[in-house]
């Protein structure tokens, strides 16, 4: 479990251990793009603005993953306690 802050809604949404990013956004009424929701076609990516995304789509190159700046938010988590994201 952790926390997702959206800084243009200026919301916090906490992503329990069996929903995704994209599941708890859309809960709080935001209106999130999305299409394979399994982190291959890369319709969710979202820019991070702070916090380090735990990486599961298979979208991002290498460096973008390393970069820490976008992330697949139907797939991807949290390696630490709280992201802040560009939504
Ligand atoms: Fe396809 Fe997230 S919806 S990568």
């Amino acid at each position: 479990t952790f926390v997702v802050e959206l800084a243009r809604a200026k919301k916090e949404v906490v992503v329990g251990s069996d929903q995704s990013i994209l599941d708890s956004v859309r809960a709080a009424g935001i209106d999130a793009m999305s299409s394979c929701e399994e982190g291959t076609c890369g319709t969710c990516e979202t820019r991070v603005l702070s916090g380090i995304p735990e990486h599961r789509d298979v979208v991002l190159s290498d460096a973008d993953r390393a970069s820490n700046c976008y992330m697949m938010i139907c797939v991807s988590r949290s390696q630490g306690e709280r992201l802040v994201l560009d939504l």
